[in-house]
């Protein structure tokens, strides 16, 4: 069955966290259950200049340094996820960005909880439109 053209793709990262905890199959597995394809993964490690264009928007603010550094503290697994409406529904079911109030039912609600550091640690990126879709997955996958 070929893919419909409203099909699009998003970038997701299980950061280190996620991998520390050895939940990327828990993950991974979410994503798939909600009838997502993992178009393409690989486990690497970010250095400080891809995640600095990574997270451009976020420069100057508080947390900038410290989820650098985070970011930066040990592998993550970068995926491309593609579906109809995959950028809207994969920050679903992630949830929150505070996984304290994110609801329980999503992957930070579940999984994730204040750990009284200076970022929040909350398991997973996802894209947040096609346009940070596009730009990430060129990043992460250079295509
Ligand atoms: P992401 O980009 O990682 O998918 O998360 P998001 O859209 O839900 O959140 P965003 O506002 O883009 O923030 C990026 C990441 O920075 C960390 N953060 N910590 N005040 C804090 O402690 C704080 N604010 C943001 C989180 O790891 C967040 O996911
Ligand atoms: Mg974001």
């Amino acid at each position: 069955m070929s893919q419909p053209q409203s099909s699009e793709r998003t970038l997701i990262l299980v950061k280190p966290d996620g991998v520390a905890r050895g939940l990327v199959g828990e993950i991974i597995g979410r994503i798939e259950a909600k009838g997502y394809r993992v178009a393409d993964l690989k486990m690497m490690s970010a250095d400080r200049a891809l995640l600095t264009r990574h997270y451009g928007e976020h420069e100057g603010k508080p947390f900038f340094e410290p989820l650098v550094e985070f970011m930066s503290s040990g592998p993550i697994v970068a995926i491309i996820a593609e579906g109809n409406r995959v950028i809207e529904g994969f920050r679903s079911l992630a949830g929150a960005t505070d996984p304290t109030v994110a609801a329980p039912g999503t992957i930070r609600g579940d999984l994730a909880r204040d750990q009284g550091t200076k970022v929040q640690q909350n398991l997973v990126h996802g894209s947040d439109s096609p346009e940070s879709a596009a730009r990430e997955i060129a990043l992460f996958f250079g295509s």
